[in-house]
């Protein structure tokens, strides 16, 4: 069983961000549950290098382009080992292999009569590298780089005959509803190709960086046309025909949802143009943003991903992004969201088992756990969860994947909170119990440790080691390590804590570039423990993930959620009523460290001045909203019976302005 993936290549005109190595990730995710699974796995990532903008900055750096693309590559490189990135093969769109396929490929498609010679007239934008229609500009900028102005070119160009293949591409995406997921992109697609496609540009006048066409070498191949061939490259395509005979096609290619359109329609009407099989599957993934802006190197609001993985390690980083974000829709990274998600994953559910196993066993059985065979409640929660774990990670619901191996990790957690071990271990004739429960909580977590090694891969192997389980982590198999294994004994080993719970909060807009730091905050623990795990206050073990409104209606929120509303002590400093409002007071407020503007609907019940002075609660990290024309930075707490003005929620004075409420 062979896989062969894929994820787009990057242009090199700056380090890697946050999204970009969002996406190899992911794909790195998938490449890791492939070999899991047993599939002959081949991971390819790469360079794309004859962009403008990357000679442009070669030149800015006095560098010649291929000096600085060296460099670059060696930087990108570092990123991805420091994230644990397990490709196979790097390809770099000026390697010689690439250059033969490019050759190969245009040549064939020339040799069909699909390219042809034509001039194009209209708008350019270098940093897309794309030709842009008036239609897709707004306000004469590109939606997507509105800092730049898009060039207006006029040149004689050679054309694809896009066209032409416009009704075998909606027919392939028709009778292959795989072909191209998730399903909002596909509808994207669908819509796009039943409107018609126009020949499209393949070919730069003018510009000495990049591949000369091989029929008209005064030209060189248009940045795109040139990009997609690495896939073919690779593999051997012009270059070495027996490889890419087996090796061809791929089958899956993991993009973003901006260029899903060039693999999903361009790039399959060239295979089609060459006489090439297509690959069976492109995923277009979503944006991360940070902090809930677009994340552009251009725009200068771009994350640093070695910066996120320094916090905590690359695994963290991993979780987050896999378990947070719907694979396939949009996701959105900030300090504070990942540092509570570490606390709430890591350091009270997963790390805390870890730990607590470990202290248990060593208290109560000198590390030495005796097979207990099993087959109890956890073993079929764990049997469950496998099964919705593969079916999650095949059909790329990756969170979902994540999820299930959570599942288990939960209900170790749950097990031991209701078993008690240490009331076990208090009675002789309970002994045979208490090591069927250890033995139980072990194994539990080892499977979950299974399913996390794509997700966390050097996490997973330390979990491993420290349940005692002795197979090597590049052998571990799905099929034979995932079923719940009850006749052999364990070693449980005792180390420190795999993720300590963080009590600093680092602010968000303190990496958006341009924006000033706010001072962090401190965060306090809600879980105490004894050395065997014990919880020395009547908290649950660990905190649950938090749950959609609904759920949480039913089984209540954790303390880290409710932590998450940010509740502060305010004092009023000055009142008036917004103008042509019934409802509405503009209140300055003083919330410890700064003045607040707060619009709140108490008009009916106080007039103005009345408030001067009074110190209220207030909700300091909603987001900002602009109401009758005030900007309001937060909310006033306050209640009061339907139909009836609401009053403020009383507080006591003596309690200073910018006390958190807790
Ligand atoms: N060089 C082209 C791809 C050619 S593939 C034959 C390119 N490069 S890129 O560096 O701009 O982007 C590389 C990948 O990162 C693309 O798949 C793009 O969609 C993805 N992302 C860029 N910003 C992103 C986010 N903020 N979030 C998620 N993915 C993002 O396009």
């Amino acid at each position: 069983m062979r896989f062969y993936l894929t994820t787009a290549i990057d242009y090199v005109n700056s380090r890697p961000h946050l999204g970009t190595a969002y996406e190899k990730i992911t794909a790195d995710v998938i490449a890791r549950y492939k070999r899991l699974a047993g599939f002959e796995t081949h991971f390819l990532m790469g360079n794309d290098e004859h962009s403008q903008n990357v000679y442009k900055r070669a030149v800015e750096r006095g560098l010649e382009p291929h000096a600085y693309c060296d460099q670059m590559e060696r930087e990108f490189r570092a990123v991805w080992s420091e994230l644990d990135i397990s490709f196979d093969d790097f390809i770099r769109t000026t390697e010689p292999r690439h250059k033969a396929a490019v050759h190969r490929l245009t040549q064939q498609c020339f040799d069909k009569g699909d390219i042809y010679e034509g001039e194009y007239e209209g708008w350019y934008c270098v940093s897309c590298e794309a030709f842009k229609q008036e239609r897709d500009l707004v306000d004469g900028a590109c939606p997507l780089h509105t800092t730049q102005t898009p060039e207006w070119i006029r040149e004689k160009n050679y054309f694809f005959k896009l066209s032409k293949y416009r009704d075998a591409v909606l027919a392939h995406h028709q009778a292959n509803p795989a072909f191209l997921q998730p399903e909002p992109r596909r509808n994207e697609l669908l819509r796009l190709l039943e409107g018609g496609l126009e020949d499209i540009s393949v070919s730069r006048a003018g510009q000495s960086w990049g591949i000369p066409l091989p029929f008209a070498p005064d030209n060189v191949v248009y940045v795109w046309f040139d990009a997609l061939i690495n896939y073919a490259a690779a593999v051997g395509y012009g270059t070495d025909p027996s490889r890419f005979e087996t090796d061809w096609p791929a089958d899956l290619h993991v993009v973003g949802k901006d260029i899903t359109r060039f693999h999903a329609v361009v790039w399959p009407a060239m295979l089609m143009s060459a006489g090439m099989a297509l690959p069976s599957q492109v995923f277009g993934h979503g944006w991360v943003n940070f902090s809930g802006q677009r994340m552009s190197k251009s725009l200068g609001t771009s994350l640093d991903p070695s910066d996120v993985a320094r916090r905590f390690g690359p695994d963290p980083l991993r979780l987050y992004l896999v378990k947070e974000i719907a694979y396939g829709g949009d996701g959105d990274f900030t300090w504070e969201r990942y540092e509570e998600r570490y606390n709430v994953d890591l350091a009270n559910n997963l790390g805390n088992l870890v730990s607590r196993l470990a202290a248990m066993a060593d208290k109560y059985r000198a590390g030495q756990l005796p097979a207990a065979g099993g087959g109890g409640r956890l073993a079929q929660v764990a049997e469950a969860a496998v099964g919705r774990y593969r079916t999650s990670m095949d059909a790329l619901a990756l969170h979902e994947g994540a999820a299930a191996a959570f599942q288990i990790v939960d209900a170790c957690n749950e097990f031991i909170a209701e078993t008690a071990p240490w009331t076990l271990a208090k009675r002789e004739s309970d002994a045979g119990r208490l090591d069927e429960v250890l033995f139980e909580v072990a194994e539990g977590l080892r499977i979950a440790a299974v399913l996390l090694r794509p997700i966390m891969p050097a996490s997973s192997a330390e979990i491993l080691r420290r349940v005692g389980d002795t197979t090597t982590v590049d052998a571990l198999r799905l099929d034979r390590d995932s079923p719940w294994r009850g006749h052999d004994g364990r070693q449980i080993a005792k180390s420190a804590a795999m993720w300590p719970r963080v009590e600093e909060s680092v602010k968000n807009d303190a990496i958006v570039a341009g924006a000033t730091a706010r001072p962090g905050r401190k965060k306090e623990s809600s879980v105490q423990e004894t050395p065997t795990g014990e919880p020395s206050v009547p908290a649950a073990p660990a905190a649950p993930a938090p749950a959609p409104a609904a759920a949480a209606a039913e089984t209540g929120i954790s303390f880290e959620q409710f932590m998450g509303v940010d509740l502060r002590v305010a004092k009023v400093l000055e009142a008036e009523a917004v103008p042509k409002s019934k409802k509405l007071l503009k209140l300055t407020v003083d919330a410890g460290t700064e003045r607040r503007t707060i619009v709140a609907g108490i008009a009916g019940a106080y007039q103005p001045e009345e408030l001067i002075g009074r110190t209220v609660v207030i909700v300091a990290n909603l987001k900002p909203a602009t109401l009758m024309g005030v900007e309001s930075q937060g909310m006033v707490l306050a209640a009061g019976p339907d139909g009836q003005p609401p009053t403020l929620i009383a507080c006591d004075e003596s309690i200073p302005p910018g006390t958190r409420v807790r």
